[in-house]
């Protein structure tokens, strides 16, 4: 397995263009499945979870085409052969789940094995079931797969979610397009990749209103058609290479950064000593003068702290002067980078969801290992600004998320290699 080599080397200057959301992408590819016409996604992400879902919906019978080297997918779903997401598929990434909402819909059927993904928790879907079950689908769990159907097809309905998850919102709201009749969903996600879909689906014909806002409202439609859609700026690749000048020192823009995409996020780092501007071409982010002092950090649905930077903002605590409880109340079990940070050096205690730390002088180089996508990547950050060299193995993770990561960190001087494995 491929591992990432980093050596601290101080200041860092210049731009890094930002892909398209790799959790937009996912949503709105299995958009695809809910009308016969072609869909076309353009600024995609080139990402192996987006392979994971291209063979996902290859094996539903959709055709789906990287063009222009992966950053334009090309989708048609005329002619799908079958409506069960198998285990295999499925395990390695949650957001298979995805195609669940899109094929109880068009078909009126949809078999799809309880999904996998990364290792942060237990990450049910009784939310998704719930919801559907309120458009009249009939749900049932059989040998790890959830068998779900409806007779006569969904009827539009009024449901309030008891948690705002991401991806319930998404496949409720991708079923009800095809719905009979109104359906309003109540404590929905407001998360930019939800306003995204609905964007995209609105451009499909969809009826929605209320994106980004906790009621959405969706006028059932008989059909859907096709349609071009750009996959919306990656908040979270943004945020995390937000922290690389933070963590490293130096003036780094973002080429393709909007401030409305990580409102709460820029503002803590700006109370942590950290300037965040808005260009014409992106986000700039530069130390200001002096050491980056703590913040406390708790992570919230959107518009709060997201937990996709939980662990990212952790290595620039480790580094930083005074104390920071960070306290993780979207998953319960994600402070895996935890314990690798500490064989840097850093000085973190975890209790339940709570984790403090207390920042030292200098981290130093070890070799660590990657458990989950954004661990992977903070335990990088926190390479960049330690001393001497920094070995992160397991790095399949960090290729579900993160496009030409070396390449991108290279061109504002960090000193990173990527090294093959025999
Ligand atoms: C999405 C993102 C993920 C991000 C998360 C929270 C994608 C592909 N992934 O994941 O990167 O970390 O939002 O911002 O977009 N839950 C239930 N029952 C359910 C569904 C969720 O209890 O039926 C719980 C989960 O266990 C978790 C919390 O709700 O504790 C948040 O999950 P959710 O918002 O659904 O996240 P995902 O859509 O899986």
């Amino acid at each position: 397995m491929d591992s990432i080599l980093v050596t601290g080397n101080g200041p860092l200057s210049g731009q890094i263009p930002i892909a398209g959301a790799k959790n937009a992408c996912l949503t709105l590819m299995p958009a695809t499945l809910l009308s016969e016409e072609p869909l076309t996604l353009t600024n995609a992400p080139r990402l192996s979870d987006i392979k994971t879902m291209t063979a996902l919906l290859q094996s539903l019978g959709a055709e789906v085409s990287a063009l222009q080297d992966g950053q334009v997918i090309a989708m048609s779903s005329h002619n799908l052969t079958s409506h069960v997401a198998d285990y295999d598929i499925v395990r390695k990434m949650r957001a298979s789940n995805l195609v669940l909402g899109p094929l109880l819909a068009r078909f009126g059927q949809a078999v799809v094995s309880l999904p996998g993904g990364c290792a942060i928790g237990a990450r049910p879907m009784d939310l998704h079931v719930e919801g559907l079950e309120a458009l009249g689908a009939e749900i049932e769990l059989k040998d790890g797969y959830l068998h779900a159907k409806t007779s006569g097809g969904l009827k539009g309905a009024v449901h309030e979610m008891r948690f705002a998850s991401v991806g319930a919102t998404e496949n409720i709201v991708m079923a009800a397009t095809l719905a009979k009749g109104t359906t309003v969903l109540k404590n929905a996600a407001r998360e930019p990749e939800i306003v995204d879909l609905v964007e995209c689906l609105r451009k499909m014909g969809a009826q929605i209103s209320g994106e980004g806002s906790s009621t959405i409202e969706i006028q059932g439609v008989d059909r859907l058609h096709g349609a071009t859609h750009q996959v919306v700026t990656d908040r979270i690749e943004l945020g995390t290479y937000m922290l690389a000048p933070a963590i490293c020192g130096g003036e780094v823009e973002l080429l393709g950064g909007r401030m409305r995409l990580v409102e709460s996020f820029a503002a803590k780092l700006d109370a942590a000593g950290i300037s965040v501007t808005e260009t014409d071409k992106g986000l700039k982010v530069a130390r200001k003068n002096g050491r980056v002092t703590s913040v406390d950090v708790v992570t919230e649905p959107f518009p709060g702290f997201p937990t996709d930077l939980q662990a990212q903002m952790m290595a620039l605590m480790c580094t930083v002067e005074g104390v920071s409880v960070l306290e993780e109340r979207i998953f319960e079990n994600r402070f895996m980078h935890a314990p690798e940070l500490v064989r840097m050096g850093a000085n973190i205690e975890v209790h339940g969801g709570t984790a403090t730390v207390t920042g030292v002088e200098r981290l130093k180089g070890a070799r660590v290992m990657a458990t989950d996508l954004r661990a992977s990547v903070s335990l990088i950050l926190a390479g960049l600004a330690a001393e001497g060299e920094t070995t992160v193995s397991r790095v399949y993770h960090l290729d579900r998320g993160y496009e030409h990561v070396v390449r991108k960190l290279e061109g504002v001087g960090a000193k990173i290699e990527r090294i093959k494995s025999e």
